[in-house]
């Protein structure tokens, strides 16, 4: 039985403004399962409503499918006075965030995130972009949504397993960055599913999100915190994207956290008791990944990181479980030997 409570608070929300027209930007594999809801936010929004599908999957995330996407609005006579609605995962509110930024130089976006992923995580903060060719999100600005829809756990019944892995490689960051006690809950775990998955964890990390976010909404450096795991993550994420074995987001992370714990450690403060923790946990939900095949490529992914100075990479390490130290500048070599050491 769908449950719409939050399509009525959107259109609500798009009620309100005077917008021209709404555009509900979703995926093909979303909207196979989820029709029924465009169709019920159609019948109850004032203005006329157009629904745009790409296709699933992380590779949507390109600038052909900008291109596609921003032709097909120019076509449908949107204007500025439009409002896109990016009803999916995180591809959906990077790739529709972009498009919405850049379209005409910026329409309205509201995210209604359908991933714990995007629940928790990317649908908040306004960080929207693409990839170019494999190389992560190279492309992209910050440009904050209108407002944020749920979180809509029910959506969560019909996530994949891995999805939901996915979405709790970014609770674990966020408990370690911020929130100890979410950290000893999530140890207490025996199985990830979605059944476990507590609402009052998904809204914490959604406001720890934001409450970042607030403090440094440009990306200076506080904000750097939220990048815990994600220096070795993304180009974990990176080299497995160009073959043909991509895995998600989130389980490259918990990857990228597990080693970057090893580094904290090393490198930083974080106590041989607390990283025995911490990778413990990440070990007990999320098998090793090879990595040997590709060291050379994840390495040099990490070397164009976007953050980098010069020849040191930029890492947030942790101090202790729940306290995070953004910016922190390692030898590139630290990371070689602590990839080759796999994190030991
Ligand atoms: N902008 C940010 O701050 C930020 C933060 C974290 C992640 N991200 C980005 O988010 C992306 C990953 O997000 P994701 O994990 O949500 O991936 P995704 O959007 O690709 O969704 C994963 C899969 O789940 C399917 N799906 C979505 N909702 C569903 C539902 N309710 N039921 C069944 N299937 C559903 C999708 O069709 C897709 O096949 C990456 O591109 C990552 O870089 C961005
Ligand atoms: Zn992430």
């Amino acid at each position: 039985m769908a449950d719409y409570t939050w399509i009525h608070q959107l259109a609500e929300v798009l009620n309100q403004r005077a917008f021209s027209s709404v555009v509900f930007l979703t995926d093909s594999h979303v909207d196979s399962l989820y029709s029924s809801y465009c169709a019920e936010l159609q019948s109850q929004v004032s203005c006329p409503m157009w629904k745009i599908v790409v296709p699933a999957g992380e590779s949507s995330k390109s600038l052909s499918q900008v291109e596609r996407v921003c032709t097909e609005l120019l076509q449908l006579d949107c204007d500025r006075k439009a409002c896109m609605v990016n009803f999916g995962g995180g591809m959906i509110s990077d790739l529709g965030g972009f498009i919405a930024s850049v379209y005409k130089r910026g329409i309205a976006f509201v995210n209604y995130p359908t991933t714990l992923m995007a629940m928790l995580d990317a649908s908040i903060g306004g960080k929207t972009g693409v990839n170019l060719s494999q190389a992560k999100n190279m492309i992209g600005l910050v440009r904050q949504p209108l407002q944020v829809i749920g979180p809509d756990l029910s959506l969560l019944q019909t996530l994949p397993q891995e999805a939901i892995l996915s979405g709790f490689g970014e609770m674990i960051k966020c408990a370690l960055i911020g929130m100890p006690a979410l950290f000893d809950a999530l140890e207490q775990l025996d199985v990830v599913e979605e059944a476990a998955i507590q609402r009052v964890w998904v809204e914490q990390c959604a406001m720890l999100k934001q409450e970042v976010v607030r403090e440094d909404p440009e990306d200076y450096s506080y904000r750097h915190i939220l990048n815990f795991g994600h220096t070795i993550g993304h180009a974990i994420e990176s080299w497995r994207l160009a073959t043909e074995q991509p895995i998600p987001h989130g389980v490259a992370v918990a990857e990228g956290i597990f080693y970057e714990t090893a580094l904290s450690h090393r490198h930083g403060s974080l106590s041989a008791e607390e990283m025995s923790r911490i990778q413990r946990l990440i070990r007990k939900f999320y098998p090793p990944l090879d990595l040997q095949e590709g060291i050379g490529q994840i390495l040099s992914y990490i070397q164009y990181d976007k953050k980098n100075h010069a020849d040191k990479i930029n890492f947030t390490l942790l101090d202790a479980i729940g306290v995070a130290r953004p910016d922190c500048l390692l030898d590139w070599q630290y990371c070689a030997d602590c990839l080759s050491s796999q994190g030991q």
